[in-house]
C-alpha cells in the first residue's frame, strides 16, 4: 500500500520521539513492501523562529495533501509571554482545525510491567483499558467571543457546542464501544453548565440508536476521582475538549508515564497522530524522552490511516515485549528498584524496531 505521511515534529522532545516513530513505520514498510513516503514541515516554536508564524501556510497545504499527519509536540518556555494566538500552541490548534478531525482517540491502559511505576496500587490498575474520545474542535478552545481586556482587568472565553458537534463525536464513541466492552461513560458538568446539559441530552439521544451499548453519565469532578479509584470499570469515555485534555493526562498515571500515551484524531479530511505529551522542555535535547507514546501513535497510523491492523498489533506487541524484557526509559525507572537497563530515546526506539522486525518475520 502507498501512504504519504507528513511529519511535523515541532519543538522540544517532539523531533526526538517522532524520529523513532518514523523508524518504526519504515520498518513496517520495508517488510511489507509498502510505499510510505515521508515529508517534513515546520510547526510551533520552530516555525515562529524561522517563518514568523506558528503555522506556516505551506505546512497546512502539505498536511491537507497528505494521507496522514504525524505530529511531535509544540511549545517552549521562551514563548510563554505571548498571547494565545501567537504561541506555538496556536499552530497545533490551527492544524487540528484545518484537518477537521473532531474525535481525538486517547487510549489509556495499564502495562503489567509498569505497575511499579504508577503511584496507584497494582490491584487498582491491573487490566485497565480505557479509550478516551475527546472532542477536539469545540468548547473553550475555539468558542467565540474570547479576549483579555487588560485595561478593564477582565478576560473571557466561551464554552460553546452545537448539537451536531456533540452528535458526531458521540456516534464515534458508541461505534468504538460496540467493538470493545460496550460501555460509554459520558463526562460533563451538567449540574452547572448549559453546554453540558446540551451535551448530556444529545449523548442520551444518540445512545438510543445503540441499545447494545450501556451509557452512564458522570460529572467531571467525580470522574477525576473515579478514574484513580476504579479505572478498570471504564471502557469508552467521551467528553468535551478541555475535560478530555485534563482527564487524558490523568490516564498517564494509570499507564505509569505520560510519555507512553498515544493519540489519533479521526473524522476529518486527514487523520492526525500525536503523542498526548507536550514538548517536555525540562528533558528536551538530552535523549531522555520516552518515544513509546509516539511509537504507539505510529501504530495508530497503521490502524486508522493505512488499514494495516495486523501490523498495528505487531507494533503494540513489540512495545509490550521490550517492556517485558526489562528495558526502560528514565521516566519509567525513576527509582529503578529492579535495576532494569535504562535506555536513551534512540536506543529504546532501536529496541522496538528490532522487535518489530522479529515479530513481522515470525507472525505475519
Ligand atoms: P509536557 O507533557 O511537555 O510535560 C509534562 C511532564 O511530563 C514533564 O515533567 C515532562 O518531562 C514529562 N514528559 C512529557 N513527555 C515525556 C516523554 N515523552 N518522556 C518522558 N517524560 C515526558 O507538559 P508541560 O510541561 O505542561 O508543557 C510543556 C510545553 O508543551 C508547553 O508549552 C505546553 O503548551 C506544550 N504541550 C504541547 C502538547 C502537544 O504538542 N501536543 C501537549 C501538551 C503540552
Ligand atoms: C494536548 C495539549 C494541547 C491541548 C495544547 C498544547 C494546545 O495539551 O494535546 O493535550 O490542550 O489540546
Ligand atoms: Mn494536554
Amino acid at each position: 500500500m502507498k501512504l504519504n505521511i507528513l511529519v511535523v515534529a515541532g519543538d522540544g522532545v517532539g523531533p526526538e520521539v517522532t524520529n523513532e516513530a518514523v523508524g518504526i513505520l519504515k520498518e513496517v514498510a520495508a517488510h511489507g513492501g509498502h510505499q510510505f513516503n515521508f515529508s517534513e514541515r515546520r510547526i510551533g516554536g520552530v516555525a515562529i523562529v524561522q517563518d514568523g508564524t506558528p503555522l506556516p501556510a505551506d505546512t497546512v497545504t502539505a498536511a491537507l495533501a497528505s494521507d496522514a499527519v504525524l505530529l511531535g509536540a509544540v511549545g517552549g518556555n521562551e514563548f510563554n509571554s505571548l498571547p494565545p494566538d501567537k504561541r506555538p500552541e496556536a499552530g497545533l490548534l490551527g492544524i487540528r482545525a484545518a484537518l477537521g478531525g473532531f474525535a481525538n482517540l486517547r487510549p489509556s491502559f495499564a502495562f503489567k510491567e509498569l505497575t511499579v511505576n504508577s503511584p496507584l496500587r497494582p490491584e487498582v490498575i491491573d487490566g485497565t483499558d480505557i479509550l478516551f474520545v475527546r472532542e477536539l474542535l469545540g468548547g473553550l478552545y475555539f468558542g467565540q467571543p474570547r479576549a483579555w481586556d487588560k485595561e478593564k482587568g477582565e478576560a473571557w472565553n466561551t464554552m460553546r457546542y452545537t448539537k451536531g458537534e456533540v452528535e458526531r463525536v458521540a456516534r464515534i464513541a458508541f461505534e468504538l464501544a460496540r467493538k470493545r466492552r460496550k460501555k460509554v461513560t459520558s463526562v460533563d458538568k451538567a449540574n452547572v453548565l448549559e453546554v453540558s446539559q446540551l451535551w448530556r441530552a444529545t449523548v442520551t439521544e444518540v445512545a438510543a440508536g445503540f441499545p447494545d451499548v450501556e451509557l452512564e453519565h458522570q460529572y467531571v469532578d467525580a470522574m477525576a476521582m473515579h478514574l484513580m479509584n476504579r479505572p478498570r470499570t471504564f471502557d469508552v469515555v467521551v467528553t468535551e475538549n478541555l475535560f478530555g485534555d485534563i482527564l487524558s493526562d490523568e490516564g498517564g498515571i494509570i499507564t505509569g508515564s505520560l510519555g507512553m500515551l498515544p493519540s489519533a484524531t479521526i473524522g476529518g479530511k486527514v487523520n492526525l497522530f500525536e503523542p498526548v505529551h507536550g514538548s517536555a522542555p525540562d528533558i528536551a535535547g538530552k535523549g531522555l524522552a520516552n518515544p513509546l507514546g509516539a511509537i504507539l501513535s505510529a501504530a495508530m497510523v497503521l490502524r486508522y490511516s493505512a488499514g494495516l491492523e495486523a501490523e498495528a498489533v505487531v507494533v503494540e506487541k513489540a512495545v509490550r515485549k521490550v517492556l517485558e524484557l526489562g528495558f526502560r526509559t528514565p521516566d519509567l525507572a525513576r527509582d529503578n528498584p529492579q535495576g532494569f537497563p535504562v535506555l536513551s530515546t534512540s536506543a529504546m526506539g532501536a529496541k522496538v524496531r528490532e522487535t518489530v522486525k522479529q515479530l513481522l518475520a515470525t507472525s505475519l
